[in-house]
């Protein structure tokens, strides 16, 4: 798998194979910054979290058949994380697998969606149940596509960003988070592209070097899933229309499931209550939400459905400081106990 960064997106050409039919997978808003002079089959898609999903792509499969894709094609997929996971999965099952690239169009799926292989879809209100783990040939970086995304979607991609770098590098997490903040003040003159640029491909290659120690999930790549178990409750709670809020990003989810993560770990005298408060302030300061809007049993239901459960346990992420994580397995009993003891 490639990373290849550029300023804009006019080199795309020239790493599609020639000879083969080219589809391109596109989420519908971004079209109009995708100049496609090579005249490849479009394909836009309405890219929401609710489309990812069997149903859904079923359309894209009907689609790609009616084009006469063949096996010997190359599918791009151009937009965010729901985009990237759509095409990563339809590419992988399409007549048994074809070729495929990404160009990733959000912060959030630069630095984690379209990197790594995984790509899912959603099955009955659960998140990414049915996937594969199928690397890209190469993913497509530039940061031209991040200036029109809503300021919203920006800031959960930076949950994300401070995500891994909480894994790996202290250092790496404060400059994120003074991003973060700088872009909070002014707009305009925090649009700092340079430092941006640097970050997303700094946090892209630790990802990188994590997924190829163990690119099946089995061990050390589950760091990546701090605060996601937690999300993916959320988000559950979230779609199925019981919580006083109708709408959540993932990375917003992710923001709130790692400040669970960490009042879990302090329940459990994995790290001190001044660092549990520390970390939920450097959110706030990212302007990234805190409060779980969903109950602790709403949480620990969803939670009973997720992959990580193994029989009566649950192989949790906790924080003990920044750099400085670890995986835990732990009784469902005494998660449930430990959700209704702290203030979410
Ligand atoms: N496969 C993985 O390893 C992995 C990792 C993290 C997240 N994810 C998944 O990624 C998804 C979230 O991704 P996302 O946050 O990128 O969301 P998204 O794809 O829903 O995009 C967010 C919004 O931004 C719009 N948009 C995209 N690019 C734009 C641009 N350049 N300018 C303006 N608007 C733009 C989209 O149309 C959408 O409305 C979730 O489904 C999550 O589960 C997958």
């Amino acid at each position: 798998m490639q990373l290849y960064n550029h300023k804009d997106i006019n080199c795309l050409a020239k790493h599609i194979p020639q000879n083969s039919g080219v589809f391109v997978i596109i989420d519908k808003n971004v079209t109009e910054y995708f100049p496609n002079n090579r005249n490849f089959h479009l394909i836009p898609i309405d890219a929401k979290e609710c489309n990812k999903s069997l149903e859904y792509i079923y359309g894209i499969y009907e689609a790609l058949m009616e084009f006469g894709a063949d096996r010997d094609c190359f599918i791009i997929g151009v937009g965010g994380g729901v985009t990237t996971d759509i095409t990563g999965f339809l590419a992988s099952t399409y007549k048994r697998g074809v070729r495929f690239g990404f160009v990733p169009t959000t912060l959030l799926a630069q630095i984690d969606a379209a990197i790594g292989g995984k790509n899912g879809v959603n099955f009955s209100g659960y998140k990414n149940m049915i996937g594969t783990i199928n690397q890209p040939e190469w993913i497509y970086l530039t940061s031209a596509f991040l200036k029109s995304l809503d300021e919203r979607v920006f800031r959960e991609g930076i949950a994300e960003m401070l995500k891994t770098f909480m894994i790996f590098d202290k250092e790496s997490y404060c400059q994120a988070l003074a991003l973060a903040s700088v872009y909070k003040n002014n707009k305009p003159a925090g649009w700092q592209e340079k430092e941006l640029k640097r970050l997303i491909a700094l946090c892209g290659e630790m990802k990188m070097r994590l997924v190829a120690e163990d690119e099946k999930d089995r061990g050390k790549r589950r760091l990546l899933n701090l605060g996601h178990t937690f999300a993916h409750a959320i988000e559950a709670a979230v779609a199925s229309g019981t919580t006083e809020v109708y709408s959540m990003l993932h990375g917003e989810a992710v923001s709130i499931g790692m400040v669970i993560a960490a009042k879990v770990a302090e329940k459990l005298s994995l790290c001190t209550e001044k660092f549990v408060k520390e970390f939920r302030n450097d959110l706030i300061m990212a302007s990234l939400p805190v409060s779980c809007p969903a109950s602790a049993a709403q949480l620990f239901s969803a939670i009973k459905a997720d992959k990580k459960r193994s029989g009566e346990s649950i192989s949790l992420v906790l924080p003990k400081s920044i750099g400085r994580i670890i995986q835990k397995k732990i009784e469902l009993k005494e998660l449930q106990k430990v959700l209704k003891e702290i203030e979410l």
